[in-house]
């Protein structure tokens, strides 16, 4: 049996290197991995597959970057003959950016099964990119992996037959705990002249916070007060240095604000041990208010809505959105002690990749392959 697996940008390496990995002890099954080249620069991509130990890609798209239409298109017109070429069983996409649904749409018009790994979130915002590729490749997918509860229940909603849903758990977490040892020795804290446990973590790239100026601005004014009580290490995600690049004022209130240290992106294990010694993370990403619960560390997310709402609901997440009325009080309170405690979801548990391979090779036993 044979397995397309498909990566592209940052946030799938984490959850694409356990299943891998769990498939690889299967003599029975072939893999190939796909990299888009939706993330090329050695910081946004590179440097996961060494962290991770991903074996290198058997096939490179070289995708790069441009507008949605753009990125999506030239994705599906490249993978079009590798899906050919290697006729697996089934491709397996992960998570919601555009490589996700790009690959999906070309396998499952070539008659490929689809699984979908992190099947199930919603947001309900379609004004976000990320939610118009989660409900397309939901829709498309024969396999669909959900991480927590509220996913299955999103997909029951959208009649989306209950036999195609599989309650795994997160496998970003397995990545994580696979981790966890190698990232106890990185030396970033000292690298970036920070004490663990003495200062906050903040990350920030959705287009809705990032692409308008005074978006932007306002979460600045933010991170500049919070950075006057305790050290901040903001890691600048390439979309945001663009901005920033591109404002002279706003890279000027960036650069100006007293204990915030701009830095380049973080490869995956310094960036597990930030997270893990951090006394506050802030950020609008999705994959951090993950990591953030299953480490039980304060998360603030700068956002109005979450796609993922067990870390609001059983973990350490906080819902702040952007004014930063809301977010620096919410940021004392933490720094205070009066931090949200939370608990770690149910299959959170580091074995998801177990479970997504022992099914994805049924599927396959049960075509009769
Ligand atoms: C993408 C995902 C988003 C995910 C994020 C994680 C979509 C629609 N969005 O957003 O869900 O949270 O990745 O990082 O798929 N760039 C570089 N180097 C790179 C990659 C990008 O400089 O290696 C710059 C380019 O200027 C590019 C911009 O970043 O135009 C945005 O990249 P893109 O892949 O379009 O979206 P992200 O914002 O990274």
């Amino acid at each position: 049996m044979k397995f397309l697996h498909v990566v592209g940008a940052r946030p799938n390496f984490m959850k694409v290197a356990p299943v891998l990995a769990q498939l690889r002890k299967d003599p029975r099954v072939r893999q190939v991995l796909v990299h888009t080249g939706q993330h090329y620069d050695p910081k946004m991509s590179d440097v996961f597959f060494q962290d991770l130990g991903m074996p290198a890609p058997d096939a490179h798209l070289g995708a790069g970057s441009g507008s949605h239409a753009q990125q999506t298109a030239k994705i599906m017109v490249e993978v079009e003959p590798v899906i050919l070429r290697e006729n697996p069983d089934v491709v397996v996409v992960a998570g919601d950016v555009n490589s996700t649904l790009a690959v999906a749409l070309v396998a499952a018009k070539l008659g490929v099964a689809v699984a979908h790994i992190e099947a199930g979130l919603r947001s309900w915002d379609w004004r976000m990119p990320e939610e118009v590729n989660r409900v397309l490749t939901d829709r498309i997918s024969e396999l669909l992996f959900t991480p927590s509860r509220d996913a299955d229940e999103n997909l029951a909603k959208e009649g989306i037959d209950r036999g195609r849903v599989h309650f795994v758990g997160n496998v970003m977490i397995d990545s994580l705990h696979a981790a966890l040892p190698r990232a106890r020795e990185s030396r970033v804290h000292e690298q970036l002249g920070v004490r663990k446990g003495e200062y906050a973590l903040a990350t920030l790239h959705r287009p809705s916070n990032v692409d308008e100026p005074a978006a932007l601005e306002r979460l600045l004014v933010a991170l500049a007060e919070v950075s006057g009580r305790i050290p901040v290490v903001f890691p600048i995600h390439p979309r945001t240095r663009s901005r920033l690049d591109g404002d002279p004022s706003l890279r000027a209130k960036a650069e100006g604000a007293r204990g915030l240290r701009l830095v380049e992106p973080i490869g995956y294990l310094d960036f597990l041990a930030l997270t893990a010694n951090a006394r506050l993370v802030m950020t609008d990403s999705g994959g951090i208010q993950e990591e953030t619960t299953a480490l039980g560390v304060p998360c603030l997310t700068v956002r109005h809505n979450t796609e993922r709402p067990v870390t609001v609901e059983v973990g350490t997440n906080t819902l702040v959105g952007t004014d930063p009325a809301q977010v620096v009080p919410a940021a004392v309170a933490v720094l205070e002690g009066r931090g949200k405690k939370g608990r770690v979801p149910d299959l959170w548990d580091g074995r998801a990749a177990e479970r997504i391979a022992r099914i994805l090779v049924r599927s396959c036993e049960e075509r009769g392959r």
